[in-house]
């Protein structure tokens, strides 16, 4: 099992997700990062890091998101690795929460 990125990520990046992870298995695209699965150890510790509750346990991710399990998998192979902490995206507090960003990811 891995931790996944959900939409809730795509125009935020908060990025305090990277500060905690031990192995460094988040991705870095435009406005959106995802984890690579065959790297995440499951350590839990970037859950709860997350401002906008973007990162489930793979089954938990919600059942409307579960395309997002793909994507990280996907996203992950092809995206830089990101290890520090930057500012989040303008504008980021006012998208945290909205729906329907996936039609806005950036490749
Ligand atoms: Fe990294 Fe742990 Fe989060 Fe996996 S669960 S992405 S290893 S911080
Ligand atoms: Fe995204 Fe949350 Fe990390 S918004 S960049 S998953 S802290």
């Amino acid at each position: 099992m891995a931790f996944v990125v959900t939409e809730n990520c795509i125009k935020c990046k908060f990025t305090d997700c990277v500060d905690v992870c031990p192995v460094d298995c988040f991705h870095e695209g435009p406005n959106f990062l995802v984890i690579d699965p065959d790297e995440c150890i499951d350590c839990t510790l970037c859950e709860p890091e997350c401002p906008a509750n973007a990162i489930f346990a793979e089954d938990e991710v919600p059942e409307e998101q579960e395309n997002f399990i793909a994507l990280n998998a996907e996203l992950s192979k092809i995206w830089p690795i990101i290890t520090n902490v930057q500012d989040a995206l303008p504008d980021a507090d006012e998208w945290n929460g909205k729906t329907g960003k996936l039609e806005l990811l950036e490749k």
